[in-house]
């Protein structure tokens, strides 16, 4: 890959997303002056100007867009341009109709905001290679331009599937390309059931507006065909850039726990991903059910910093893709961007804080400590106009600067040296998995994501830095592997884990591990299916427990509550280490060991981390006990510790003020005490 920046590739580098379209040009050069003297070193730019590019069919427009570029290059700043397709003009909507989506009640979603076009409408893939075609002629060889990003954030809004038009179109011909035949089809997703079995191709629609719930295994393999059509919808748009744009990298900003497509199948063609980072308004959407309202409002300034740390893993590792080789085939995952990292209060979450003073200071430095190299703040003035007026911007509408301002200048970057994550754990994470557990959650609260994010927050809660992994690959130099919901595991993958452990990797898995097939059915053996032999169990029962309800668990890791949660287990050459007490479980297995692999029945962050703790303790992976809110991440022989909490925290022989972290060395260790001192928080 190209680097970015030459003259400055040993520390963390900071950029910005600025709109010149938005502001007048007499702002363009004062705004580029004032970016170079607080430091930054990148501006994006351009991902929704399509209207302003292009006017009218045909006709483009590019001196505005000449002119701030200049601007910036003036000032030494390096430009990422951006394709415009997240915006097709109404001119083009207008003209064609048909490019418009579909969402799941059958009505079409309009032109008057963004994302607007389906990504299986062939009149809009003819438009999307025609403006990435002139925007690549007119900047792929300027030399400002260092790099590209590909639209913005594919899947915002819900838009990652249409159900009609032309996805629903097309999706019989990507059945009949996977599966051949109807009777393979029917057979795959058990169509017998309820009598919807197919006699041709072209009966077959888009799981949307059924009476009932869909089938699963339809649901499932339409989450595949939609992932595969922004795969090539993107693939289409990085051919062009390469041929017109060589030796600029090309980029995806991808978004906070999406699900809506296989980011490993996305990403490849990548020279590396970026990720779009507003940790308020994540805590409010995302936050799994441990982390219930008083914890949301204490960390409603900072977001939690575990969630931020999840994403800023899932994306370090993506480009490893599904063979953990990486783009370059070296196996070591490439530095990311934080494309647009929030530097004021947002404005799409249901309540808006502002961020707590130091909160911009703490996402930066986080970002760098999980392996990001370059963090791009959004945006460089709050937007006077439309949609966003109400969320911040590094300056404030009126062009003074606003509190973020203030504290990107503080930054001393040279802290932040650029090189590896440490991280010998890994955390298996997979979209199909995702997808079939979310389909059938059968506990409303316990969706993939919450549950992987809880056994994600126990190994942060001891100090271990993760590195988030597809489960396909090699496992084998890992000190443990941990999967906390890969319900989906098919023959071959079943084989090469059970290689990786009967190597001597210590494998943690979590509850409905091995329960479907890849048709998204379920094994005619049960759970585990083909990963029987290296469980030594059988599933016996599972259980999904309301709010409020709760299941006890005794055993070698004290006595705890589960919640939501707990399937129990019938040995076949595994021991038991913990039992369910009372309830219709009562005296069966919940957690079992056997050789290798352990199993955890039974959703509970206590349980979770005393398994943790042994698993990984007897693995030699060096372990601490933080306290919530304090947390440490290692990166380039440097450890970052952090304090998420509104108050000053004394911790581990340091001072940590409210919302605040300090660089030490690689080999530090916390000197004294192990608990926490300073006001605690309900739950404590
Ligand atoms: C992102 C998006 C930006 C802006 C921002 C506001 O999801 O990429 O364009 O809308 O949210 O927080």
């Amino acid at each position: 890959m190209t680097n970015p920046d030459p003259a400055t590739p040993d520390f963390l580098m900071l950029g910005t997303c600025d709109y010149p379209e938005h502001v007048p040009s007499d702002r363009w050069a004062p705004y580029a002056r004032q970016q170079a003297e607080l430091g930054l070193r990148f501006v994006r730019v351009a991902e929704f100007a399509w209207s302003r590019l292009e006017p009218r069919p045909g006709e483009f427009d590019w001196a505005w867009l000449d002119d701030a570029i200049a601007a910036y290059a003036a000032e030494g700043l390096r430009v990422v341009m951006c394709t415009p397709t997240p915006t097709p003009p109404a001119w083009l909507i207008r003209a064609h109709p048909e490019i418009l989506a579909f969402d799941d009640q059958g009505r079409v979603r309009e032109f008057g905001s963004r994302r607007h076009y389906d990504f299986a409408s062939p009149v809009f893939r003819e438009h999307s290679r025609r403006i990435t075609r002139a925007v690549a002629e007119r900047y792929g060889a300027h030399p400002a331009v260092v790099g590209w990003q590909t639209d913005n954030e594919f899947g915002c809004h819900g838009t990652s599937r249409s159900y009609g038009g032309a996805s629903e179109a097309a999706f019989p011909g990507w059945l009949q390309a996977r599966y051949g035949t109807l009777e393979a089809l029917n057979e795959a997703w058990g169509n017998v059931f309820w009598s919807m079995e197919y006699t041709d191709w072209a009966q077959v629609k888009s799981p949307a507006l059924t009476v009932t719930e869909p089938n699963p295994s339809h649901v499932l393999d339409y989450h595949r065909f939609a992932s595969d059509l922004i795969a090539s919808f993107q693939a289409e748009q990085v051919e062009l850039l390469r041929e017109l744009s060589p030796g600029r990298f090309v980029t995806h900003n991808f978004m906070i726990f999406e699900s809506g497509f296989d980011h490993y199948d996305v990403a490849r063609g990548l020279d590396f991903a970026t990720w779009d980072n507003y940790p308020t308004g994540m805590l409010e959407f995302f936050a799994p059910p441990g982390v219930g309202e008083d914890l949301k409002t204490h960390y409603a300034r900072t977001g939690h910093p575990d969630l931020v740390a999840f994403n800023h893993d899932v994306y370090r590792s993506l480009m490893l893709g599904k063979d953990g080789l990486g783009r370059d085939g070296a196996g070591t995952p490439n530095g990311f961007w934080v494309m647009e990292q929030q530097c004021g209060q947002v404005n799409w979450a249901p309540y808006n804080p502002l961020p707590a003073g130091g909160a911009v200071a703490l996402w930066t430095a986080q970002a760098w400590a999980h392996g990001a190299d370059v963090v791009s703040y959004f945006r460089w003035r709050a937007a006077t106009m439309a949609q966003e007026v109400m969320h911040s911007g590094l300056l404030r509408h009126d062009e003074t600067p606003d509190r973020g301002f203030a504290e990107v200048a503080g930054l001393d970057l040279t802290q932040f040296p650029v090189g590896p994550v440490p991280a010998r754990v890994a955390l298996l994470h997979d979209y199909e998995s995702l997808w079939i557990f979310d389909q059938q959650r059968h506990a409303a609260g316990l969706s993939y994501w919450a549950q992987t994010v809880t056994y994600y927050m126990a190994l942060r809660s001891l100090g271990v830095d993760v590195q988030i992994t597809h489960p396909d690959v090699d496992l084998s130099g890992y000190a443990a592997v941990v999967a906390p919901a890969i319900t989906l595991v098919p023959a071959d993958r079943a084989a090469r884990w059970e290689a990786a452990a009967r190597g001597g990797v210590p494998f943690v898995f979590g509850p409905r591990t091995a329960f479907r097939t890849p048709g998204g059915a379920m094994w005619p053996d049960g759970q585990f299916g083909p990963l029987s032999g290296l469980t030594g169990a059988r599933l016996l029962q599972y259980d999904s427990l309301r709010p409020g309800m709760t299941q006890g668990v005794t055993g070698a890791f004290g006595n705890v509550d589960a919640s939501l949660w707990a399937e129990s287990y019938r040995v076949t050459g595994a021991q038991t280490l913990a039992t369910y007490a009372g309830g219709p479980l009562d005296g069966q297995s919940a957690v079992i060991r056997h050789g290798h692999a352990t199993v955890i029945g039974a959703h509970s962050l206590d349980l979770i981390r005393g398994v943790l703790r042994e698993v990984l303790g007897g693995a030699g992976v060096p372990l601490l006990d933080l306290p919530e809110g304090v947390r440490v991440s290692r990166r380039a022989d440097r450890t970052l510790v952090q304090n998420w909490h509104p108050h000053a925290v004394t911790w581990g022989g340091l001072e940590l003020g409210p919302v605040s972290s300090v660089v030490l060395g690689g080999d530090w260790t916390p000197t004294e005490g192990k608990g926490v001192q300073g006001e605690g928080v309900d739950g404590e």
